[in-house]
């Protein structure tokens, strides 16, 4: 009998190109949908039948025709899958690829930061909990962050979680003044205002863009911010031939194939915090997306009367971002 330690040991003595064959001789067999962020692994984003950002993703988890979703991405992200399609077989390649972002808004803590305000409505990040989704009235990414705020009548009081670079974002693109949670990602709290300027000093031609996950005061030195999606728009659409990035670089990838010409420059790690990949989106391996797929394990899973809670705030995301 072949056992699960046998074919991770098999899988281990695949090339880069087997693997890839083999995954996409699966994809057919299983009917399945590949779905990878921009900053998953170039082979993953290889391996994908989509590769975008969280909107994006939600999307195409929503809108597809496959029997299995394969989700190479963060817990979150194929939660959300799965909150979407409760009749589809979600895996993930490593379901131990958590957000530590997410993981920093607990359920109790978020419940009495809401009771404490009672007359304010919860717009929350898509980087959250299923049991914070289902605590919370409306979801929202960084790229729709902007244009759900802005729909909210203007005497209605906000509170806005997990991440407070986000949140001080885009209170400051609506003049809203919002409650904020005070999580944040390590990957992009590791910028720091010092090696930003440091670095525009060295490419006196680049163009400084940043993701809003990014401290205010890195944000401030950019000519462009935005999800990761708008950030491969504007590399795409701007006559700037080079670029500082100041967010996860697994999506220079994606912008050097989309602008071959062009030079993109990950931002400068501040030595004191040189912590600027996210190491759990790398836990997707090639290797891994094979065994999932093949094992049809991990399977994410998620009690049924939390998905039907949380599936409500996400739905409002949705029809608000239509
Ligand atoms: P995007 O929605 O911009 O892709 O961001 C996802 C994320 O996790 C950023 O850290
Ligand atoms: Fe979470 Fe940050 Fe990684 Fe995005 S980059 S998945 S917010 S830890």
């Amino acid at each position: 009998m072949t056992t699960a330690t046998d074919m991770q040991k098999e899988a281990a003595g695949f090339s880069t190109q087997e693997l890839l064959q083999r995954v996409e001789a699966l994809k057919k067999e299983m009917n399945a949908v590949i779905l990878a962020h921009y900053y998953t692994l170039p082979e993953i984003q290889q391996a994908a039948d989509i590769v975008g950002d969280s909107l994006a993703l939600a999307r195409a988890a929503e809108q597809n025709s496959a029997d299995v979703i394969v989700f190479a991405g963060v817990y979150f992200m194929a939660e959300t899958a799965k909150i979407l399609n409760p009749g589809k077989l979600v895996l993930m390649p490593d379901a131990g690829a958590g957000c530590p972002l997410a993981d920093s808004c607990p359920e109790e803590e978020f419940r009495a930061f809401r009771e404490a305000h009672p007359d304010a409505i919860a717009i929350t990040y898509v980087n959250s909990t299923a049991a914070i989704k289902k605590l919370s009235d409306i979801i929202c990414t960084s790229s729709n962050a902007v244009h759900i705020v802005r729909q909210i009548p203007p005497e209605q009081q906000i509170i806005f979680g997990p991440d407070r670079n986000l949140g001080a974002w885009v209170k400051k693109q609506t003049g809203r003044d919002m409650l904020l949670w005070q999580g944040f990602c390590y990957v992009h709290e590791a910028y720091s205002e010092l090696y930003m300027i440091q670095s525009k000093a060295m490419h006196p031609g680049a163009e400084l863009i940043a993701h809003p996950e990014c401290r205010e005061e890195v944000l401030r030195h950019a000519s462009f911010v935005g999800s990761t999606s708008a950030l491969l728009d504007y590399t795409e659409k701007s006559p700037s031939q080079s670029f500082i990035v100041a967010t996860e670089p697994g999506i220079l990838y994606e912008m050097e194939k989309r602008s071959p010409g062009k030079t993109f420059i990950p931002a400068p790690k501040d030595p004191a915090n040189p912590r600027s990949v996210c190491k759990q989106m790398k836990q997707n391996t090639l290797e891994k997306l094979y065994l999932c797929m093949v094992n049809r394990a991990p399977e994410i899973t998620v009690d049924e009367q939390l998905r039907e809670g949380a599936l409500k705030s996400i739905r409002r995301m949705l029809e608000m971002s239509a």
